[in-house]
């Protein structure tokens, strides 16, 4: 971590950061803001999400606009084409539609948007945030995801969420009349969760016909509620081979239904996919703005990873005392970006691109340690691609150990 002293320090000479504007208003660039509160946390959830009561939301606002002001000054005169935007959480759908707007708008002034600019907000399926999304489109936001988690009242209560089936549908249909492009999300291999449930409600789900969904394992994290039951062996997550054969059954019933995995855990209508995550995994650029936002931004040819404060008063503070609350600006050397790149594209589908990879870091995965674990079965290679198949994701931490060798 550095403080802000540091981060003037690392900051590039004003000269390389002109020099490097050509190439960079040419790449993709996304924002991503973070809403730190929610109305109650999630016994499963270690996002960095707070529950505060009389929030000062205008102040708030204030703040993250005052944070992208700091950013946009510091990349200089010539900015990066905006093409996404991206609302997280926390709970995002708490802020008024105006917040929303006015974080909008002040990057709209700071930066150039593309046209086509893709905007979404996390929301939960509450109906008091529902009654918002007319507002959000309003504002601009084009893309609504949302935190649906179970399609049965039994197991959205476990989840220890506020809403209900019979809540998260009828959001789900306010969501769809008020955008163009709406996701949702899952959680599976809940506990007890047999094939035939899991199969039932993933069948549901789809049958909604939202463009995009979010299905996402169970993982149990530590330090939440539901770490400390697993340790008392109150609460258990399926096994690896269950979960393996869910894992399976979502492939299967997304591949049908033409909503098939473009990462990991996302499935998507092909051209549907998130564009602002896509840029994450693709290794683009980004900003990230408001408590424990991380960002990604080039400056003279280094990455430069960012992190804010994550806790919500601190960060507001710095953004007082220092016109921005980063705890982290610290360039990433070449052999840790390039590293970072692998990872991310390794989640895609598509995969990584050899050619790509190497014009960008002038180094790539041996062709001789590609055959031997394409031989293996982790991997596949499609000209000059290569992606990991569903052996190779379950030891993918390995496996980048041994490209990166
Ligand atoms: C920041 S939250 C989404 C926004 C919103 N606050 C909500 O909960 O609906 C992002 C998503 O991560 C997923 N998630 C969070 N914690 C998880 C966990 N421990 N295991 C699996 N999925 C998790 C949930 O599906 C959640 O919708
Ligand atoms: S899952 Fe969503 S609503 Fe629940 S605590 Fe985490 S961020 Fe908040």
């Amino acid at each position: 971590m550095s403080g802000a002293s540091d981060l003037h320090a690392s900051a590039p000479p004003r000269e390389s950061r002109l020099a490097r504007a050509d190439t960079e208003t040419r790449s993709d660039f996304g924002i991503y803001i973070h809403w730190p509160y929610c109305a109650r946390k999630c016994p499963y959830c270690d996002f960095n999400s707070h529950v505060r009561s009389g929030i000062d939301e205008a102040g708030w606002t204030e703040a993250i606009v005052r944070e992208l002001e700091w950013t946009a000054d510091w990349q200089g005169a010539d900015r990066p084409l905006v093409r996404t935007v991206f609302f997280g959480g926390g709970t995002p759908s708490l802020m008024r539609g105006q917040s929303a707007g006015a974080v909008l708008n002040a990057i709209a002034r700071l930066w150039p948007v593309a046209n086509d600019v893709e905007i979404t907000l996390e929301s939960n399926p509450a109906s008091v945030e529902a009654a918002r999304f007319a507002d959000y489109a309003a504002a601009g936001i084009n893309r609504v995801s949302l935190g649906v988690q179970a399609l049965n009242d039994a197991d959205l209560k476990f989840l220890g969420r506020l809403h209900d089936v019979a809540e998260a549908k009828a959001a789900l249909a306010i969501a769809m009349q008020n955008f163009g492009r709406v996701s949702l999300d899952l959680i599976y291999a809940r506990p007890k969760q047999t094939h035939g449930q899991w199969r039932a409600e993933l069948a549901e789900a789809l049958a909604f016909g939202t463009e995009h969904l979010s299905l996402y394992q169970l993982t149990i994290e530590p330090a939440t509620p539901f770490a400390a039951l697993a340790r008392t062996g109150a609460l258990a997550i399926p096994d690896d081979d269950t979960a393996a054969a869910l894992y399976e059954i979502t492939q299967e019933l997304t591949g049908a239904a033409n909503r098939p995995a473009y990462e990991i855990s996302n499935h998507a209508a092909p051209g549907a996919e998130c564009r602002h995550n896509l840029l994450y995994w693709r290794y683009g650029a980004y900003a990230g703005a408001g408590p424990g936002a991380h960002g990604r931004l080039d400056a003279g040819g280094k990455r430069i990873a960012t992190a804010c404060e994550k806790l919500p008063e601190r960060w507001r503070e710095r953004v007082l005392r220092d016109g921005h609350g980063h705890a982290e600006f610290t360039p990433i050397d070449d052999a840790e970006a390039a590293r970072e790149h692998l990872l991310m594209n390794l989640r895609l589908a598509e995969g990584l691109d050899l050619a790509v990879y190497r014009a960008r870091w002038g180094t790539a995965p041996s062709l001789a340690r590609i055959a031997e674990l394409e031989r293996g079965g982790f991997l596949k290679t499609n000209e000059s691609r290569i992606a990991v198949t569903p052996k190779g994701r379950l030891v993918l931490n390995r496996l980048i150990e041994m490209l990166c060798d």
